[in-house]
């Protein structure tokens, strides 16, 4: 990473980096990343919830500078997901840590880790990768709803805090290298998201739009695609929220 900017306190380190990543002069690429959000956004119009201790960044990435062409940004976003997976293994090494596409990561069957990826309006080659990702932050207080669906590292550690920095870091390195192997043409995306897939082999619904498909997941294609074996055929999405039934 080039550049970093680290503040107290924002509304949301997503709406600041789509306001810099306007300027065509802005180095990138650059993360931005907050110790507090008062207004972070999820997926769809959801409100992103984060208590201090999380760790919450953004990084604007220019995608023909990073050797991505628009064909591979499906994978990127896979690939964004799997970084973080694999940068928790190294801190968690006995925990369950999984990936439920497109790239919500997963610690001990309840939501660790969100992504929210949005394309510039000025400059469309720029893409800002949001990443909330619950560290010291502890769901034993919160309600019981959320504490069904959501965990964080110090829960899943009984107690244990972690350097925030270190894990960024960690999610870096495994990040750039996983970029670099998808822009050479080598990474095998199919076989790395299988050993960490939550909904393989599970009846799902997938809901885009009014649309609702029910079946059987069966992985992600070469492409990301996610495979919904339904009572027809093998279908092939790019875009919707998946549960499982
Ligand atoms: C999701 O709905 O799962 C995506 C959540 C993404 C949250 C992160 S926190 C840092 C960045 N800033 C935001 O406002 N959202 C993303």
């Amino acid at each position: 990473m080039r550049y970093a900017e680290w503040l107290n306190q924002v509304k949301s380190t997503n709406d600041l980096a789509l306001t810099f990543a306007r300027v065509p002069s802005i180095a990138v690429p650059l993360l931005i990343g907050a110790d507090l959000q008062t207004a972070g956004r999820g997926r769809g119009a959801h409100q992103w919830w984060s208590a201090e201790g999380s760790l919450m960044f953004s990084i604007i990435v220019d995608m023909p500078g990073v050797g991505l062409r628009p064909a591979d940004w499906p994978r990127f976003s896979l690939v964004t997901g799997l970084a973080i997976a694999d940068a928790l293994s190294l801190f968690l090494p006995s925990a369950r840590i999984g990936l439920k596409w497109p790239n919500d990561v997963w610690l001990d069957g309840r939501k660790v880790c969100g992504i929210l990826i949005e394309q510039s309006d000025l400059i469309p080659d720029r893409l800002i990768v949001g990443i909330g990702l619950n560290v010291n932050n502890s769901f034993n207080a919160a309600p019981h709803e959320q504490r069904q669906t959501a965990t964080s590292m110090i829960d899943a550690s009984h107690g244990n805090e972690f350097c925030r920095t270190e894990i960024l870091i960690a999610f870096l390195n495994e990040w750039e290298s996983l970029i670099e192997d998808l822009s050479q043409g080598r990474l095998n995306l199919p076989e790395r998201w299988s050993r960490r897939c939550v909904l393989a082999g599970h009846p799902v619904t997938l809901s885009e739009g009014d649309r609702e498909t029910i079946g059987v997941c069966s992985g992600i294609d070469d492409d990301g695609a996610l495979l919904l074996r339904t009572e027809f055929a093998t279908e092939k999405h790019y875009a919707g929220t998946v549960r499982r039934m």
